[in-house]
């Protein structure tokens, strides 16, 4: 096998292989050729729809405005997801993109309202977020501030079949070349790394460097190479999903809705032209038919085409990457859709990888610490994750019964015990979730702290109560000048 890494084949043509191919070739540019290799008869899954702020940076690196984005994929804003039942029937919390009240000097904004709370001065910590205020009235459009206070930072949800379409002619208008075809065989080095592809036409692709995004069937990492799969199902234990489109709403919301259900929860992601349904359960506590069934019981508007399953195990590959293949994608791990993160460690792969490129041959160094970082972001998100089943008072309710006395891994009491003891949230490296996402899923699932820092005592009762009520109305201020969300879609669009 030659050092040089000077062309690098993707299999996959879905998220992940688009993405990958686009991202690869604009960051790494001429020195490599790229060649997609994807087969319509296998398709995609097609499900991702739903994402989080970074992917505006994706956005920034391939070049692509806003209004073509918007107009190409169906997309509408995401300003938060909206937990409802989660804790409790009837009750909802959101997890904003926002963080509320401001940046203070060495301890977080919530510590003071905190500290009003124990002086009996009771607010909603969401009314001190411009994000929350926005998603509520249904309002938006990107805020460029320099007051840091008044910022509103927001993701899309988009059609997953129209983003993978054009993330395709982004990508070929960059210089990659597509193949369609079926993979049938695999042709190894006598060092065990990947020489060729063999498609079932006989056709043979060659390559230095191959970037797995096959989806489940991790066809290179898994079926080839046989790293080997770290399952969490017993931590997070759903492992299907129904997923149905059904009619636009009238409105549509700036934000996911997230809807606890018996044995899972349903989502809708309102889009352009239709919403996005699915429902993840456990299929131990309950049958593909109830799931079904509750499913399209529980759909806001009518459906428009048939509900599909996809099956699958929480958890992650254990190597990334192994000799000459990266997995990216589905082939690489997969956290369930609760935070909508997948589509985000498909972007975070490839900025690692193109950072680790291995332009003068695969060196162990770069592989390990490639790893290495991959396994923390997993662990990261999946710590997040748990928080949202386990801390739940939907008592009576077997899946929900059974979740609550769950095996919590250490690094996640921790950080609640913490949490709880000191009202402090430390942010761990470079985890995804920042401080404002941990607490408000926090206190959203009633984990209440028991202190504040102390130098939320700094101020009388009266100025603390001042700041607070200055906080409200500096947050309030924009959202009788933003339009609605629907205006502002439309009017991108009609650009
Ligand atoms: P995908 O399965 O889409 O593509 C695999 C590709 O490999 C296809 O092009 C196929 O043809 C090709 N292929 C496979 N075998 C082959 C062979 N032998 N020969 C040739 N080609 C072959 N993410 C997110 O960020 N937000 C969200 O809201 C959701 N929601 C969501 C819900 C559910 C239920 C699931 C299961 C997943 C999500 N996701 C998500 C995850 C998201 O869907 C996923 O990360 C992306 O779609 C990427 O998928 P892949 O491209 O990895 O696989």
């Amino acid at each position: 096998m030659q050092n040089t890494i000077k062309k690098v084949v993707v299999l996959g043509g879905g998220t992940a292989g688009w993405l990958s191919a686009a991202l690869l070739q604009k960051i790494i540019g001429p020195s490599i050729s790229i060649e997609l290799v994807e087969s319509e008869d296998i398709g995609i899954v097609g499900v991702g729809e739903a994402t989080i702020p970074p992917i505006r940076h994706v956005n920034q690196v391939l070049g692509i405005p806003e209004h073509e984005f918007l107009k190409q994929t169906k997309a509408t804003a995401k300003l938060a997801i909206r937990f409802e039942g989660w804790l409790r029937e009837g009750e909802s919390y959101y997890h904003t993109f926002g963080a509320p009240g401001k940046s203070m000097a060495f301890c977080h904004f919530h510590h003071f309202w905190q500290r009003a709370r124990s002086l009996g001065h009771n607010s909603d910590l969401w009314s001190y977020d411009l994000n929350y205020l926005a998603a509520e009235a249904g309002k938006f459009a990107p805020i460029n501030s320099k007051d840091s206070i008044i910022e509103l930072p927001f993701a899309y949800h988009f059609d997953a079949a129209l983003y993978a379409r054009y993330l395709r002619s982004i990508s070929e208008q960059l210089g990659v070349t597509r193949t369609e075809g079926i993979v049938e065989q695999v042709q190894t080095h006598e060092d065990g790394s990947i020489q060729s592809l063999q498609l079932k036409d006989g056709k043979v692709i060659e390559g230095d460097f191959f970037i797995d995004c096959s989806g489940f069937r991790a066809l290179l990492i898994q079926q080839k190479l046989g790293v080997g799969y770290d399952d969490w199902s017993h931590l997070l234990p759903c492992d299907s999903a129904i997923a149905v489109p059904s009619e636009r709403h009238e409105k549509t919301a700036p934000f996911t809705r997230s809807i606890a259900r018996p044995a899972g929860w349903q989502w809708r992601i309102p889009l352009q032209h239709r919403n996005g349904n699915g429902h993840v359960f456990c299929s131990r506590y309950m049958s593909e038919d109830e799931a079904t069934h509750t499913l399209m019981s529980n759909l806001d508007t009518q459906p428009i085409g048939e509900p599909r399953t996809v099956k699958f195990t929480t958890g992650r590959r254990r190597k990334q990457w192994h000799k000459n293949v990266v997995a990216v994608g589905l082939s690489s791990g997969f956290l369930e859709p609760l935070e909508s993160t997948s589509i985000h460690l498909i972007q975070s792969a490839i900025t690692r990888l193109a950072q680790y490129f291995p332009h003068d041959g695969v060196k162990s160094a770069a592989v390990a610490e490639y790893n290495q970082q991959s396994e923390t972001e997993y662990l990261q998100i999946r710590d997040f994750l748990i928080l949202h089943y386990i801390a739940n008072e939907r008592k009576g309710m077997r899946f929900w019964d059974d979740i609550r006395e769950l095996q919590v891994p250490s690094s996640l009491t921790h950080k609640m015990a913490l949490f709880e003891q000191t009202g402090k949230l430390d942010r761990e490296g470079n985890d995804l979730f920042l401080e404002s996402s941990w607490l408000q899923v926090l206190l959203g699932q009633g984990v209440e702290p028991k202190d504040y820092h102390p130098i939320a005592n700094g101020m009388s009762k009266e100025q603390l109560i001042q700041m607070l009520e200055s906080i409200q109305k500096v947050k309030q201020e924009p959202i009788a000048k933003l339009p609605t969300h629907d205006d502002y879609i439309n009017g991108m669009c009609a650009r």
